[in-house]
C-alpha cells in the first residue's frame, strides 16, 4: 500500500500504526507533494520511507506511476492529498484508491473544498451535522463510490476548529478500519457515532 498526503498526515500516521504488525499489509511508502509537509517527519518516526515528488512528476511524467510499479503497490491511500490524481494512476490502479474527505458528500466536495475550508463552509451554513465519507477515486475532485459515512453534531457554538477536532476523531475511529474492511472485503465498521 502507498499512502499520498500533502499535508499534516495524522491520518496518515493513524493508518500506519494501525497495521503495523499485520502481516498481510505494508506500507511501503508514503508520498509527499509539498516540501514541508509535516507528514515526512512522522514518516521518519514510523520508519516508513517518505518520498517526494512533485506536480511535474504527477502530471507530466510517469515517475508516480513507475514508482508505484516498481513497488508493486496494490492500493493508494489518499490521507489529505490534495492534488488531482492523474489519469495514469487512475487507470493503473482500477478501484484501488481510496480517499477520505471531511464532510458528508456530496456536499461540500469538489475544487477547493478540503481541510479547514470545509469546516469554515459547514459552520457559514448552520450546519447541524456533518461527518466524513470514504470513497474510491475517480478523475473528478471528491466523486467516486461512497465506501464508508460517519456523521457528527455541529453545535451551534462550534467554531471550524471545533468541527476540525470532530472530524479528526472519526477519521481516527474508521479511516484505518475501513480501508481493512474494504481490501478484505469484509463487513464495513457500524458507525455509532450518532444516529441517522
Ligand atoms: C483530513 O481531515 C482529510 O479528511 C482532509 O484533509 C485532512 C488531512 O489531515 N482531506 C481533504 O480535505 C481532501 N479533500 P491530516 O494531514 O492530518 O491527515
Amino acid at each position: 500500500m502507498a499512502i499520498l498526503a500533502s499535508g499534516n498526515g495524522t491520518n496518515a500516521q493513524q493508518i500506519s500504526e494501525y497495521f503495523a504488525g499485520n502481516p498481510r499489509v505494508e506500507i511501503n511508502v508514503i508520498i509527499y507533494n509539498k516540501k514541508d509537509a509535516y507528514v515526512a517527519k512522522r514518516a521518519e518516526n514510523l520508519g516508513i520511507e517518505a518520498k517526494y515528488f512533485n506536480r511535474h512528476d504527477f502530471y507530466e511524467s510517469d515517475n508516480v506511476l513507475s514508482f508505484l510499479q516498481e513497488r508493486q503497490v496494490d492500493y493508494v491511500i489518499l490521507a489529505g492529498f490534495l492534488l488531482l490524481v492523474p489519469e495514469n494512476l487512475l487507470g493503473a490502479f482500477p478501484n484501488r484508491i481510496v480517499n477520505i474527505h471531511p464532510a458528508l458528500l456530496p456536499k461540500y466536495g469538489g475544487k477547493g473544498m478540503y481541510g479547514h475550508h470545509v469546516h469554515e463552509a459547514v459552520v457559514a451554513n448552520h450546519e447541524q451535522v456533518t461527518g466524513i465519507t470514504i470513497h474510491i477515486v475517480d478523475n473528478r475532485y471528491d466523486c467516486g463510490t461512497t465506501l464508508f459515512q460517519a456523521k457528527c453534531k455541529v453545535e451551534p457554538t462550534d467554531s471550524p476548529d471545533d468541527v476540525a477536532a470532530k472530524i479528526h476523531l472519526l477519521e481516527k475511529e474508521y479511516f484505518p478500519r475501513v480501508i481493512d474492511s474494504f481490501i478484505f472485503d469484509k463487513p464495513m465498521p457500524q458507525s455509532t457515532a450518532i444516529a441517522d
